[in-house]
This record gives structure tokens, sequence and C-alpha cells, in this order.
């Protein structure tokens, strides 16, 4: 388990040590390579191998490109949601293929179009879709892959920590999730019955999996249904 945060990190190993499961928390940050080698080594230390890696770290934003005073955030949103996933695979791919382990990505229907007020994160996450679709064929099988493409979720921190048109995080802001949002359960549940399950992709809510065929065969209606959530939530 990593992440920057050592507090967050220690509150949730008692969590699930005091439900008697075994844990190895390392904090980490996945944009330095060195730092996600000394977590792959500190979990193969602990656990023998390792079984399966989900990259789930991310960051956000919310701004129409044309109102961005200055566009450099874009270079860490690639940092983390890019090449801190490439980072966490390069560290663990050598162990993964030992165990036939599966590499989880943690993503979003703005991995599979584009989405307005989100150009910098989309292109993140469809390059982290770019990267691990190239890994599934190079690995003939030796490695297994699953993406998981999320709604918007209730109860995270995604959006306060998104960057805003100033290149500052949003904080507590007024783009917080309506009603249609997925509660964080249903995402976790989903991911786990779906990596028990073997499956390459699952989609929370289901419908997200009719937008390959809708950016093809309904692209402006598609288009204008997304400008319209975000209209709604920009009000
Ligand atoms: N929330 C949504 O509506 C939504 C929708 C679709 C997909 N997703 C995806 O779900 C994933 C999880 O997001 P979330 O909603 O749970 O957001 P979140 O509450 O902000 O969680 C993001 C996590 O990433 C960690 N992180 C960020 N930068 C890091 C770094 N450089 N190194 C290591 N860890 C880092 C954070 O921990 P520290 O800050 O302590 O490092 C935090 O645990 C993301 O990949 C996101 O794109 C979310």
């Amino acid at each position: 388990m990593a992440a920057r945060s050592e507090n967050k990190l220690n509150r949730i190993q008692n969590e699930i040590e005091s439900d008697g499961g075994r844990v190895v928390a390392v904090p980490t940050d996945i944009t330095g390579r060195n730092a996600c080698k000394t977590l792959v080594d500190k979990t193969v230390a602990t656990f023998g191998g390792v079984d399966g890696i989900i990259l789930n770290a991310g960051v956000s934003m919310w701004a129409n490109f044309e109102d961005i005073s200055d566009p450099s955030f874009f270079q860490k949103l690639m940092d983390v949601n890019y090449m801190g996933a490439v980072n966490c695979v390069h560290a663990s791919l050598p162990v993964l293929k030992k165990s036939k382990g599966v590499i989880v990505s943690v993503t979003t229907a703005q991995a599979l179009m584009g989405f307005p007020a989100h150009a910098g994160y989309a292109a993140s996450k469809h390059a982290l879709r770019g990267f691990t679709e190239t890994l599934e064929i190079e690995s003939d099988g030796k490695v297994k892959f699953m993406d998981a493409y999320l709604g918007w979720i209730k109860g995270t921190d995604l959006r306060a920590n998104a960057f805003g048109a100033d290149g500052e995080k949003l904080g507590a802001s007024k783009h917080t999730h309506g009603n249609h949002a997925i509660e964080l359960d249903d995402c976790v549940n989903g991911i786990i019955k779906g990596m028990a399950a073997g499956k390459r992709r699952v989609y929370t809510p289901g419908k997200l999996r009719m937008i390959p065929f809708l950016n093809v065969f309904a692209r402006s209606w598609l288009q204008r249904k997304v400008s319209k959530a975000v209209k709604d939530h920009n009000k």
C-alpha cells in the first residue's frame, strides 16, 4: 500500500490489521522511480512476491483549456497519472511475470473519449491506456491486465485536489458530486470482483461500456451529453 501521506497510510494499516489482515505500507511518491523500486522491494521482502498491482494514484483538473493562465500543471498530471504508473510497472514487472500477476489501471470514462474541462486529465489517462495496451501485447500472456473504467465517485478527494484554471487546487468548491455519482464501495467491489473473475475491463456504472461504440456511431450526441453534464456542474 502506497501514498505520500504517512498519516493516512498508518490509519488504513491499523484498520486492515485490526480486521486480521497483513499489510506493508510504504510512504511513496510514485513520480520517483527509486521510490517505486523501494515499494516493490519492501513488498517482496514481506510477502515473498507480488500477485498484482493497482495503479490507483491520480490527480485531476477542472478548467476549459482557453481559461487556463499557465498549462504547466498538465505536466504534473502526466507525472502522476502516467509516469507514476510507468514507474510502478517498471519496478514490479519482473516479479509480476514470476507470479503471472495482474496490473490493474484505475481509470475513467475520460480514457475512452475527450471530456470538457479535463483536457490534461483525459490526455494522461489516454496515455496510461496506450501504455498498458502495448505492454499487454509485449508480455504475451505472461502478465494479466485489467482496466477499471469509473464514473464520478462520491466521497473521495479527487475533486478537491484537482487543478483549477489558475493551476491551484480547487479545494472545497461548487464542483461537488451530485446524486448521480456512484458510491465508492460499488467501485471497489466492482474492481475486486473483476480481478477475481479475471476480467479485462470493468465499468462502473455499467453504461460506460457503451462509450467506445457511441464515440464511433453517435459521436455528436455523446459530445453534447458530456458538455451538458459539465455545464450542469458549473452552474
Ligand atoms: N473520484 C472520481 O470521481 C474518479 C472517477 C474516475 C476515476 N477516478 C480515478 O480513481 C483513482 C483514485 O482517485 P480518488 O477519486 O480516490 O482520488 P483521491 O481521493 O484524491 O485519491 C488519490 C490518491 O492518490 C494518491 N496520490 C496522489 N499523488 C500521488 C503520488 N505522487 N504518489 C503516490 N500517491 C499519490 C493520494 O495519496 P497522497 O496524496 O497521500 O499521495 C490518494 O491516496 C484516480 O486514478 C482517479 O483518476 C476517480
